[in-house]
């Protein structure tokens, strides 16, 4: 076997992946491509990552789910599809432009009524969410910009419920999250969420490096401690 670091290889293995396994359908696709016909940037989580959210959220019977960053609604697609009847995802998004077209793709997917889609800069929303009595979640999936993941993730942290899955993407950078004084603030926001989440007795986590047809890039994932525990 010769090993590989090759970005299309890691590629042509997502595509197997997805083709062998089946990951997407004609409504995901349009999704996809409605994205690409208003200009947003193609960053959507892959197909084996979308069906790995999907997987997370049935792991842990999520009813209520929260989304940073919506995109074209990609995520919130398969998120949304994975939980039971009356479940349902909120999901923020700061461009107005993007939102309009996530709202036609969630529309076209039938889940207009499950997806509560929050236009404006997450920390400005998250206060409204708080007046609410939003939550508590069962899912956190953060992926909006990555200067504000440790706030988000703190925030996450003081509205799920024990058991819950805050899940983090993009944190690996392309391996840039191995270097301190970088002197760049979004690797150093993820630094800073490894630090923090290490002191915080409320979560168990880890970090886990991916590579894919989105480069070299990673997952935190930590679980809710019971408050006892
Ligand atoms: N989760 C999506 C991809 C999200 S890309 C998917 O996998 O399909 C990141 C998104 O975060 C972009 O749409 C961007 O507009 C949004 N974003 C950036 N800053 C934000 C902020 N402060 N609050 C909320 N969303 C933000
Ligand atoms: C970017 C954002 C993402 O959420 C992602 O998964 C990949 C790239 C970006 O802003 O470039
Ligand atoms: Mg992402």
């Amino acid at each position: 076997m010769t090993p590989t670091v090759d970005p299309e290889r890691w590629t042509e293995v997502d595509e197997f992946i997805s083709g062998s396994l089946g990951l997407g359908d004609e409504v995901l696709e349009a999704a996809v491509r409605a994205g690409i016909e208003a200009g947003m940037p193609e960053i959507q989580v892959s197909p084996p990552q979308a069906r790995m959210l999907e997987i997370l959220a049935r792991a842990v019977g999520a009813r209520r789910v929260l989304e940073f960053g919506t995109l074209a609604a990609y995520s919130t697609i398969w998120l949304a599809r994975a939980l039971p009847e009356g479940g349902r995802v909120v999901t923020l998004e700061a461009n107005p432009g993007y939102a309009e077209v996530a709202r036609d793709n969630l529309e076209r997917a039938g889940l207009a009524d499950v997806v509560d889609l929050r236009v404006g800069p997450a920390l400005e929303v998250l206060p409204k969410l708080e007046a609410e009595g939003a939550g508590p979640f069962d899912l956190v999936f953060i992926d909006a910009d990555k200067v504000h993941t440790p706030d988000y993730f703190a925030w996450s942290l003081d509205h799920v419920r024990p058991g819950a899955l805050i899940v983090a993407d993009n944190v690996v950078r392309g391996g840039t999250l191995a270097e301190p004084d970088s002197g760049d603030a979004t690797i150093e926001a993820q630094r800073h969420l490894h630090t923090t989440i290490a002191a915080d007795p409320r979560v168990t986590a880890t970090t886990i490096q991916t590579v894919g047809s989105k480069g070299h890039d990673g997952f935190t994932l930590a679980i809710v401690n019971d408050a006892s525990g």
